[in-house]
């Protein structure tokens, strides 16, 4: 049994819009390659292989929890491996990144996908949340995650990475049945994949839909947004929910009507101009551009207080990246940052922060 929510953590503070002690940070991809400990277990391991094994699975999602002070820890696993059970082969080939060998080409390929049991099909990745619960022991909130339905629908019929994935849209305008069809299964395969990891002990879901903004705003009101919503109105009042799309600034009033708790913001867009538009009543995720991780000390604490400043006025604010970790980010600079984030913020307690946490 996972022990209860640890509702008083910053983390989930920020969630809820409720004063701080300090101003709580994560980052997408904070496990991966810029790590040595990540480099050194994968060099003996395939990346779907350290998925696949629960124990790995937890100590790669525990990496930065040890190496750095974040205030919540996000499950080592991937947006795409809810599709292998549906039938899709996956495969991550070095210097290429994922690859399906067969892809979803016409409405038959759609019809075939089969229906996904997470507790049996899904196994791995709920056991590494259970044992990373238990390793955790309270410390931090765990965070888990699935793609949302039209960026797991873009892989799907790609086959794989693209720059812009204009096929895939040219595919959803010629076969719009299919598409819808598409869109159903994996919406409810997602559901069903979420639910299973609140049941394992995700004390709060992100859903990654890093293409969305590859779609105009009708065309994502019309093909995306539905089954987006179903998902958070399935996990309305569970945990926690954040949403995250990278270039998705044009999306942000559509996102923000969802029932989502936590509005994910890339680094594109000008904090000061995503609380104008959303309004200040908005608990916000966000949006350091991560290559200022490769700039100088300077310059990454100069954009942090930026964003810091920016996002101030937020009904909650949760330190984030713009987007994940890069593969040659200096572990040093991560360190910095997250320090940085805490001490800049811990003089500024909101009224009421300390009596609240304390
Ligand atoms: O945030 C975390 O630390 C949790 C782990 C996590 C991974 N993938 C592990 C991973 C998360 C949250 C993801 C999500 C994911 N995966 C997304 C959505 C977020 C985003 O980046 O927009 C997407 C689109 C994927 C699909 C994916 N996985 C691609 C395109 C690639 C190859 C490109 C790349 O960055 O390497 C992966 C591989 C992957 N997933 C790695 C990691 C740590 C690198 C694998 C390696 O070690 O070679």
């Amino acid at each position: 049994m996972p022990t209860p929510l640890y509702s008083s953590d910053s983390f989930h503070r920020a969630c809820r819009g409720e004063p701080v002690r300090q101003t709580p940070i994560w980052l997408m991809r904070q496990a991966g390659r810029y790590m040595a400990e990540y480099r050194a277990l994968r060099e003996h391991h395939p990346i779907l292989e350290m998925m696949k094994n629960p124990e790995c699975a937890a100590d790669v999602t525990l990496q930065p929890v040890n190496a750095f002070d974040v205030d919540a820890a996000i499950i080592f696993a991937d947006i795409l491996t809810l599709l292998e059970p549906m039938g899709l082969d996956l495969e991550f080939i070095p210097g290429r990144g994922p690859v399906f060998h067969n892809p979803i080409q016409c409405g038959e390929d759609v019809r075939r996908l089969a229906s996904v049991r997470p507790e049996t099909d899904l196994a791995f990745t709920l056991e590494a949340i259970r044992i990373t619960r238990e390793r955790l022991d309270g410390r931090i909130p765990l965070i888990g995650f699935s793609g949302a339905p039209f960026t797991l629908a873009c892989y799907a019929i790609q086959g794989g990475g693209s720059k812009d994935f204009d096929d895939v849209r040219g595919w959803m305008y010629r076969n719009p049945a299919a598409f819808t069809d598409l869109m159903d299964r994996l919406t409810e395969a997602v559901i069903a994949y979420l639910l299973a990891q609140i049941d394992a002990g995700a004390q709060a879901l992100q859903l990654f839909d890093s293409w969305a903004g590859s779609l105009s705003q009708s065309e994502y009101a019309r093909r995306a947004a539905p089954y987006t919503r179903r998902i958070f109105e399935a996990l309305e009042g569970a945990v926690p929910t954040i949403h995250f799309s990278a270039n998705g600034g044009h999306l942000l009033e559509q996102i923000a009507d969802m029932p989502v708790s936590v509005i994910g913001v890339d680094w594109r867009p000008d904090p000061g101009q995503v609380l104008n538009r959303l309004g200040r009543d908005t608990v916000v995720q966000g949006n350091l551009d991560p290559a200022l991780l490769l700039s100088s000390d300077e310059a990454m604490l100069e954009g942090m207080k930026q964003v810091l400043e920016g996002f101030s006025p937020a009904k909650g604010h949760i330190f984030n990246l713009g987007h994940g970790v890069i593969k040659t980010t200096p572990p040093e600079r991560v360190k910095l940052l997250v320090d940085s984030v805490h001490a800049c913020t811990a003089h500024a307690p909101s009224p009421g922060a300390e009596r609240a946490e304390s």
